[in-house]
């Protein structure tokens, strides 16, 4: 019996996927599940970490059932997972203290304004390449260590552990055999040094976080340990944040790749190979996903929080639309109204402004703006979000970016992707297999299997599409205009 497939597990914002690649790259099964979002208070977001583990082993269950295919033919497993959301449990139990305060809760926007007026922000960027921001999970760890009863007692005393989401699931697969995790992930806790490579006593001291609840950080591309299925051993080879693991899917493992993810949040990052380049512009530096036979890898990542949720925002809470794919034709079929602009700053605004108090806004509405117009402006707020982050990269790199690969759900939107290079005038290239980001984890651990090495990432992408700018410099401009025009009336920083 061969082995030779990899299966991936893809942890979402919203949902939890297992999908089994062959060695051509091919995908041969998908299982998914949704996850319950909680919002318990005003700008809170929530997950049950037992929900998250209990859907990935159904999905690991049920996509192999529906494939046909035997466990003896995996080969290995990769995890890749939404980054930043913080799980803490107890180490005995094996239970959750509290939910996961996911990455878009703003709950910790005190904690954080605190943190800066101790003089902080220079230290936590020159040594996490972050900012001081609610989106990472250091201060949510320290929130959930703040506000549960005894918590930090037992951290102290040894009995809690803290992990992202890939940390707890491998934790849970296998039976609290390995409390780890990678560098990709540690970079987003704001507790890990970058270039020290290790966690950072100063900022645990400052967040008062014990050493003792942190996993231990490992390659990428390693032994994470195995999970047991069925009285088979597959191990766990390759784990990646899901920005990273799209990245490095995308073929950007050398440095000059960019690739844009629409997904929740839309997140675009540059390799900018062994060096990393500190951001003027309100940037991130961020660990690519390691290779222990590689140098490590920095990269310029420009996160905006909300991407795809505001086409949620416009089914579920508007109800406007039934599906995400009716956007397309109803973004064609309207005519374009170049006064209307949605600034979905639902959960603040990420890169490049940083602005954690901002809330979402509608300008230019009149009386022949309907909820197509609506639609419209909000798909197009993709497209003006992502030339923000994309102007700010280009500064800071000092390169001019002569092509975006994409993927990632809405990069399916033909309107969008035309739209998107329109703004940008750059190129953009979309892939035939959009799931970029389960195809990244695969082959971290496919290459530690050794079914692939880098060099296959090229060949297995194939293009779909490239689309190419199409109005002119003085449209381009008139837009991008009045959509800096409303985000300066939204933000409340710096105004
Ligand atoms: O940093 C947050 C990011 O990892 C979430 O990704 O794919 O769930 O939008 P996604």
């Amino acid at each position: 019996m061969t082995k030779k497939h990899i299966i991936a597990f893809d942890q979402g914002t919203t949902s939890t996927r297992a999908i089994i690649f062959n060695d051509l790259g091919e995908i041969c099964g998908v299982a998914q599940k949704e996850l319950t979002q909680h919002y318990p208070k005003s700008g809170w977001v929530e997950h049950d970490p037992l929900e998250i583990f209990m859907h990935q082993q159904e999905v690991l269950e049920e996509v192999l059932k529906t494939s046909g295919l035997r466990i003896e033919e995996v080969a290995a497993i990769g995890i890749t997972n939404q980054r930043e959301t913080t799980v803490v449990w107890d180490k005995t139990t094996g239970k959750p203290i509290y939910n996961a305060i996911v990455w878009l809760d703003k709950r910790t926007t005190k904690i954080c304004e605190h943190l800066k007026s101790k003089g902080l922000d220079e230290y936590v960027s020159k040594h996490t390449g972050l900012v001081i921001d609610s989106y990472f999970s250091g201060t949510k760890l320290k929130w959930i260590l703040d506000h549960v009863e005894g918590a930090r007692e037992k951290a102290i005393n040894g009995d809690l552990l803290f992990g992202t989401i890939d940390t707890w699931l491998i934790w849970k697969f296998t039976n609290g055999a390995k409390h780890v995790t990678d560098h990709s992930n540690a970079s987003r806790t704001m507790l890990y040094n970058i270039i020290d490579l290790d966690w950072d006593d100063t900022l645990l001291k400052a967040m008062d976080i014990p050493k003792s609840v942190l996993p231990q950080v490992q390659y990428s591309s390693s032994d994470f340990g195995n999970i047991n299925y069925q009285g088979y051993d597959i191990p766990i080879y390759g784990v990646a944040g899901d920005q990273q693991a799209s990245l490095f899917g995308q073929g950007g493992y050398t440095s000059g790749i960019a690739k844009n993810t629409y997904g929740t949040g839309c997140f675009m990052l540059l390799n900018t190979g062994k060096k990393p380049y500190k951001s003027k512009n309100g940037l991130l530096t961020t660990l690519c996903c390691s290779l222990p036979e590689d140098n490590i890898k920095y990269a310029l990542e420009g996160s905006i929080f909300v991407g795809g949720a505001s086409v949620q925002w416009l089914r579920d809470k508007l109800q406007i639309i039934d599906n995400a794919s009716e956007t397309e034709a109803i973004c064609k079929s309207t005519p374009t109204s170049d006064e209307l602009y949605v600034v979905p700053a639902f959960a603040g605004l990420g890169a490049p402004y940083w602005d954690m108090e901002a809330k979402g806004a509608i300008y230019g509405l009149t009386l022949d703006s309907g909820k197509n117009e609506i639609i419209k402006a909000t798909i197009e707020a993709l497209a003006y979000q992502t030339r923000d982050v994309l102007e700010a990269m280009v500064e800071d790199s000092g390169k001019q970016m002569k092509e975006l690969k994409v993927d990632g759900g809405a990069s399916a939107n033909n309107y969008l992707m035309q739209f998107q290079s329109d703004i940008l005038n750059v190129a953009v290239d979309r892939p035939k297999m959009l799931e970029v980001t389960a195809m990244g984890a695969a082959f971290l651990a496919g290459i530690k299997a050794g079914i692939w090495t880098k060099k296959d990432i090229s060949k297995i992408r194939t293009i779909d599409t490239i689309f190419t700018p199409e109005i002119t410099a003085h449209e381009r401009s008139r837009k991008y205009t009045g959509w800096q025009q409303a985000v300066a009336r939204t933000k409340t920083v710096n105004k």
